[in-house]
């Protein structure tokens, strides 16, 4: 048995196949829930891996049975070599073909990199908006910059690239009257609207449960003007998924808080300062920055990936006594 035999289990039989990596902490938007208006301490220049060093781990992960790779942020745009980034990583061959690529974005400068990203091989795209009202937008998130995530949408949109998903974090008092209005939004656009509900994960600290709207109330505002139907099984999905109107247009709900979906949770993290993670929530990290760097091996990378996910939890524990919110927040881990 080496390192290299069965797939990547955790000690509750969960097997992992989705890598999530973070490609920077920085970001354009400043959401209120997420970053103070100054934005945090940025990570070092000299700490975040290489594109090099990226697609080093990917190819490891995917000769352990990994099938796709998430790329997130703060906001992945940033980094300027995006492009190749995607392109290197949709080269490597996984157990189901090449890696399915696919990004998370607030859709900013998405308009002048899509084609290319696209030819790159870039699979699918997830754009955050929490609100389609364009100065609740510059309120939310300190920046005027509403017109270019619509023209980030745009052009997702015309890339032919599904499903398009549009993702929008539910708060009260803040677009909690606006749901029905996100959703013809999505459903204008082609795309599929996801509401999620709130984490705590605010660099704040803020995060409260009085706050956070709960799935079900999400979905009582939608029936008010639409008519849904639960799709399907969840799979490894978060979402729980609704037909609208009798189809085609989708919305889904992912409670992440009320109702965890950790049973499934197929996922690890790799943060841009190469730190692994075994959840969003995890109290650890693995170092695999100073592995890469120290002369590590393949056989090394594999391992510490086998020894992160063993470590796994079985959920969250957002309603343990002890919960400790992580201390990085969500910009610095990867959503
Ligand atoms: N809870 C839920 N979702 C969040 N996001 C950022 N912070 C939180 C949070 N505390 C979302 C962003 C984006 C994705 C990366 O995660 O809005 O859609
Ligand atoms: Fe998995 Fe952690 Fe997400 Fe739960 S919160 S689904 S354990 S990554």
């Amino acid at each position: 048995m080496t390192v290299w035999d069965g797939p990547v289990v955790d000690k509750f039989g969960r097997v992992h196949r989705d890598l999530r990596i973070s490609l920077t902490d920085k970001c354009n938007l400043r959401c209120s829930y997420c970053m103070p208006p100054e934005g945090l301490p940025w990570l070092a220049k000299e700490n975040l891996l290489t594109t090099d060093e990226i697609e080093r781990v990917a190819s490891v992960l995917a000769r352990l049975g990994f099938v796709e790779i998430r790329l997130t942020g703060g906001e992945p745009l940033l980094r300027r070599d995006i492009v190749d980034v995607v392109a290197r990583l949709s080269r490597i061959e996984g157990p189901e073909g090449p890696l399915r690529i696919s990004m998370t974005t607030n859709g900013i400068r998405l308009d002048r990199v899509m084609d290319q990203l696209k030819e790159a091989g870039l699979q699918r795209l997830n754009i955050s908006l929490d609100t389609v009202n364009p100065a609740r937008f510059a309120e939310l998130t300190r920046r005027e910059k509403f017109e270019d995530v619509l023209a980030g949408i745009q052009a997702a949109r015309d890339s032919g690239l599904r499903p398009l998903k549009i993702n929008a974090v539910a708060m009260r008092g803040v677009n909690d009257d606006e749901f029905c209005d996100l959703l013809r939004f999505a459903q204008e656009h082609e795309a599929q609207l996801r509401f999620i509900e709130q984490m705590p994960l605010d660099a704040g600290h803020i995060w409260s449960r009085v706050t956070m709207v709960q799935g079900h109330e999400i979905l009582e505002k939608l029936q008010a003007e639409f008519t849904l139907e639960p799709v399907g099984e969840r799979g490894s999905s978060p979402a729980e998924v609704f037909t609208v109107d009798g189809g085609p247009t989708t919305v889904g709900v992912i409670a992440s808080v009320t109702a965890p979906f950790c049973g499934a949770c197929d996922r690890v993290r790799l943060t841009a300062d190469g730190q692994l993670r075994n959840c969003l929530f995890a109290r650890e990290e693995s170092d695999l920055l100073t592995l890469l760097r120290s002369g590590g091996s393949d056989e090394d990378i594999a391992a510490m990936l086998r020894a992160t996910i063993s470590g796994k939890r079985a959920g969250h524990g957002i309603d343990d006594p002890g919960f400790l919110q992580p201390d990085r927040p969500m910009s610095a881990i990867g959503g």
